[in-house]
């Protein structure tokens, strides 16, 4: 596969947080294509949520190199990478970050806030972005119109975690990670849940990034990774 044709393009990525500490990622190559959807598995500590961090560009490689589409992420600082970020990634954090000050609607909506590029696609969709992200809960099972008026961290696990759904997935992001974001959703709930997902994915032509550490919903991807293959060697004595 050629880079051009990748959503993420990964080369010789070595990764640790601090110099004094052990390589956390060793990654000679990962690519993975506009529109794929990736299940990422790995035991706890192996790096997923670190990996993520490095593809959304905040954090930095210690060595090689993170392409999102045409652009290297890890050569953008500041005010740019941050305007690439809210352009380019819709992003579901494994503690959702939520904003507590904000209603169910107004935490959906600050993805378009911080993209006129996202506005206007969700707005193309469904009128107005705020109709976007009515359509959106409601697919995500949160259809009650006073729900989406209360504060977003007043609602269950459970259903935070959907509100964090619908604000990666507003205004068709070319990218999404997800890290974990079935943990709080009972079996049921958690296989239509990652169903609902990959048809919105697949309608916006997104690729998705999907850490879990539930293998049987691994299935529904059209590939897994494993962590594990990019264990590094342990630092010599
Ligand atoms: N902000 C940070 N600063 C320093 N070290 C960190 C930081 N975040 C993670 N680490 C370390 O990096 C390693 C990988 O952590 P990471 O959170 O990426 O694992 P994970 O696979 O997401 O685990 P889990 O399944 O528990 O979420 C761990 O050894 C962890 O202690
Ligand atoms: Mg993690």
């Amino acid at each position: 596969m050629s880079d051009a044709a990748s959503a993420i393009a990964i080369e010789d990525l070595r990764f640790r947080w601090q110099p004094t500490r052990d390589w956390v990622l060793d990654i000679p190559r990962l690519a993975i294509a506009r529109g794929e959807s990736v299940f990422l598995a790995g035991p706890s500590g192996s790096g997923k949520t670190s990996l993520l961090s490095l593809i959304t560009g905040i954090a930095q490689p210690t060595e090689g190199c993170v392409r999102i589409l045409d652009t290297r992420i890890d050569h953008l600082r500041g005010a740019a990478r941050d305007r690439f970020r809210a352009d380019h990634f819709g992003i579901v954090f494994q503690l959702f970050n939520l904003l507590p000050y904000l209603s169910v609607l107004e935490n959906v909506l600050l993805s378009c806030e911080f993209s006129a590029a996202r506005a206007q696609r969700a707005a193309r969709r469904s009128g107005t972005p705020a109709g976007e992200a009515v359509r959106l809960l409601g697919r995500l099972g949160l259809t009650d119109p006073q729900l989406h008026r209360r504060p977003a961290t007043e609602l269950s696990v459970g259903q935070q975690q959907r509100v964090a759904a619908a604000r990666a997935l507003i205004g068709s992001p070319p990218v999404i990670v997800a890290d974990e974001p079935t943990s709080a959703l009972d079996a049921d709930l958690r296989t239509e849940f990652v169903t609902l997902l990959l048809q919105e994915v697949v309608e916006a032509g997104s690729a998705l990034l999907f850490v879990s550490h539930d293998r049987q919903l691994a299935a529904a991807f059209d590939r897994e990774v494993d962590l594990r293959r990019f264990a590094p060697a342990p630092t010599p004595p």
